[in-house]
């Protein structure tokens, strides 16, 4: 029974460990040292092996080394396969400290405070409580539900969306288009944790911004497909939106003289919110493999209809 990592050396090295301690019973290879195949059961990549099904005929269970599974054509994927998202505590903490501390710098203005510094601009603005600061979470999967407890503490009124109906304590939940607009009109930070699936590529476009408050801001960690740059550009300098903090583009990385680098009123970070802990990535991928040969769904199992 063999489990092949597909991805970089030292992430290889990280997991052929924790692997030999934990799990003996499961032969550990990567691309360069697997010489059968067939022995695979399980695969962990971030992007698809090219000629999976023909190549690895017994495969049974295709890990995603990160939280989203976008990057795999589910159509090319073989139905007996099931597709795995990582979930597993460092990648959701990481989020959580991202989230939560774009969340701060917004609500406490440090954005502006950085564009008055510059200018040498010594200017109060007024403190608005928590209380009055409304938080929007597009996305109420494992990252949001756990950006939304972080949050819970300090009095945000908060609020997340998705697909379908869900009672999530402190949060008012909303669901289904209608849903979207009304959260949207109530939310003062609004913050992208989508998967990226056909219903959700552009969601972030003018027509949503226009649903939101005057003066709104939006975080997206989502991916940078969720995004229609070019609204987004025109939703800041319009003024309707006052600040953007970005961790994903199309593509990555973004190109040269793209008009994001220089923005005063975006941040942009590298694809850094949250990033894969190799070792905890194979422990859980490991009690993964546990949950699956006793018959039980893996952690993460990706619903085929629905995309993630
Ligand atoms: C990163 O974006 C991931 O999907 O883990």
């Amino acid at each position: 029974m063999t489990f092949l990592f597909i991805g970089g050396a030292e992430r290889a090295a990280t997991m052929r460990a924790v692997f030999a301690a934990q799990a003996p019973d499961i032969a550990f290879q990567t691309a360069d040292s697997l010489d059968d195949p067939a022995s695979v059961r399980y695969i962990a990549a971030w992007t698809p092996p090219a000629d999976m099904a023909d190549r690895y005929p017994n495969l049974a269970l295709l890990f995603s080394t990160g939280a989203g599974v976008d990057q795999f054509d589910l159509a090319a994927l073989p139905p007996h396969v099931g597709l795995v998202r990582l979930v597993e505590r460092h990648l959701i903490d990481g989020m959580v400290e991202y989230v939560t501390g774009s969340v701060f710098a917004l609500h406490r203005d440090l954005f502006a405070y950085a564009r008055a510094q510059r200018e040498e601009r010594w200017q109060e603005l007024p403190v608005r409580p928590a209380a009055h600061r409304r938080i929007g979470i597009l996305g109420a999967g494992e990252l949001g539900r756990a950006v939304l407890s972080a949050l819970r503490p300090f009095g945000f009124p908060l609020a997340a969306w998705s697909r379908s109906p869900r009672t999530l304590e402190g949060v008012t939940h909303f669901n289904g288009p209608d849903g979207l607009a009304a959260m949207l009109a109530q939310t003062d930070i609004l913050v992208c944790l989508l998967p990226l699936t056909p219903d959700t590529t552009g969601i972030l476009c003018r027509n949503l911004f226009d649903q939101l408050p005057s003066g709104a801001a939006l975080v997206n960690v989502g991916r940078g497909r969720h995004l229609v740059e070019q609204d987004l550009l025109s939703a800041l300098d319009e003024g309707r939106l006052s600040q953007a903090v970005l961790d994903v583009t199309a593509p990555e990385p973004l190109p040269s003289g793209h008009p994001f680098w220089g923005h005063p009123r975006i941040l942009l970070t590298p694809h850094i919110a949250s990033v894969t802990d190799a070792e905890g990535a194979a422990r859980a991928m490991i009690a993964n493999i546990r949950r699956h040969a006793q018959g039980a769904a893996p952690d993460g199992l990706v619903r085929r209809d629905a995309g993630y």
